[in-house]
């Protein structure tokens, strides 16, 4: 099977490691992708968020499978486009992926599905999100409907900020807003492959939003991640599956725009019971890091099952025991104002570190290189991953590869899984 990868960050070089490690794979190319990708598959150049052009390059290297990496191409009918020309894609319509383009969208899909969530109202006046915040109250949660790159939420004890977030939110064409109720408790992330009947759960994970040491400073695209979580409830995987995603991916095929590929659903678990905070139409970054780690089965076979339609057919998947942890590398100024250029050494070669269960190693995500120099391109550089029996292991192993790793200005969280891996995550 040729497979044609979409995007260039850690996710898709996570998606390509473990596509060119599945023996069915025999050609790989990854576009735009980064330096991590070129040492294993052919990069090429394009704009992922151009259905026609991704459809071309499809055909013109005559792949069997298209694997599209990030919500913007999707929200823009890169899917769409693919399958029309008779290509297996691997992610949902753009009707589908309404589901991460807008979050009042989902929240009426969840209502129609009976989905647990906060409770919400859809604003489109600064009156309307007075009125909202004043009838939650404090500490206030206010959501930009579209797409904002990580930057659409403000969480907020003060209403001034809250406020005129949801004015700059307004003031954007066609601009909504969700204000929200409070959840409180443990964020979870769990990953579902669906095909828009079946849907098969990934291990769940926990990711890591704002930028610095004990969740302080704003937020990112995710500053790392561990998988499975040792603290998570018994039956939690079911209970998501149950409550959450088949009701969704019934809802959404009834409507008639059936949702094909990962369903991401964002968790909190809260005193009242599992929440849905937000959905997400593609693999996270970087929690794919972590749960591609830990996957045994194939990849291949069961994304392309997802995009034909045939993911009941398969067993269930196979998971490595113990855990993974990835520890994102930023570059000098992140999330804010990323420098970019900086040049990087001592980051070893991907193959190097990969050869046993019980190991560690690196995940390109903003990275090129230039004559010879390997250099950050992206406000998220690199990710350093490992493998071990338990958290302890899989952290010591990451953090001492990330040792060696040198970028002037760049920073990275110390404490990812810490809390995990000392026993203090506890659920309300
Ligand atoms: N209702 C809520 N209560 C508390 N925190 C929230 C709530 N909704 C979102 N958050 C916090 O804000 C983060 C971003 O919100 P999310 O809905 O996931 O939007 P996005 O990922 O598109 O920025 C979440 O990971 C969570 O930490
Ligand atoms: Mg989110």
């Amino acid at each position: 099977m040729e497979i044609l990868i979409i995007g260039s960050g850690g996710r898709e070089h996570a998606l390509a490691l473990a596509l060119a490690a599945d023996p069915s794979v025999t050609g790989l190319h990854v576009a735009p992708g980064n330096a991590g990708t070129a040492a294993l598959a052919t990069n090429h150049a394009v704009l992922a968020t151009d259905p026609a052009a991704v459809t071309a390059l499809a055909s013109r290297l005559g792949v069997d499978l298209v694997v599209v990496g990030p919500e913007a191409p999707l929200v823009a009918g890169v899917a769409d486009a693919v399958r029309a020309a008779g290509i297996d894609c691997f992610g949902p319509s753009a009707a589908a992926a309404a589901l991460e383009g807008s979050k009042a969208f989902a929240k009426q899909v969840m209502a129609q599905a009976g989905v647990p969530t906060a409770m919400a109202h859809v604003c489109t006046t600064p009156e309307e999100v007075a009125a909202a915040l004043d009838q939650f109250g404090a500490p206030y949660v206010v959501k930009d409907d579209g797409l904002a790159g990580g930057k659409g939420v403000v969480v907020t004890g003060d209403r001034e900020a809250a406020l005129a977030h949801g004015r700059a939110c307004l003031a954007r064409p066609d601009g909504a807003v969700v204000v929200e109720e409070y959840l409180d408790g443990p964020e979870v992330s769990l990953f579902a492959i669906t095909d828009g009947v079946s849907a098969v759960p990934l291990v769940p994970a926990q990711d890591f939003k704002r930028v610095g040491d004990g969740d302080t400073g704003p937020n990112t695209g995710g500053m790392g991640a561990y998988a499975p979580l040792p603290w998570a409830p018994a039956g939690l995987v079911e209970e998501v599956m149950a409550r959450v995603v088949q009701p969704t991916v019934d809802t959404m095929r009834r409507r008639g725009t059936p949702f094909a590929g990962l369903l991401y659903a964002g968790l909190a678990l809260t005193r009242r019971g599992l929440r849905v905070v937000e959905f997400n139409a593609r693999f996270g970054d970087p929690e794919t890091q972590v749960v591609l780690a830990l996957l045994r089965t194939p990849l291949a076979g069961v994304l392309r099952a997802a995009a034909r339609g045939t993911l009941g057919d398969l067993p269930p998947l196979e998971w490595h025991p113990g855990s993974a942890i990835t520890v994102v590398l930023a570059a000098p100024g992140y999330p804010e104002a990323p420098e970019t250029g900086g040049v990087l050494t001592g980051v070893p070669d991907a193959a190097a570190g990969e050869s046993g269960w019980d190991a560690a190693w690196v995940v390109h995500a903003g990275t090129d290189r230039h004559d010879g120099a390997l250099v950050a391109t992206g406000g998220r550089v690199l990710c350093a991953t490992a493998r071990a029996a338990d958290l302890v292991g899989a952290r010591e192993r990451a953090y001492a590869l990330l040792e060696g790793i040198r970028l002037a200005g760049g920073h990275h969280r110390g404490d990812i899984a810490l809390a995990a891996a000392e026993g203090r995550i506890t659920l309300p």
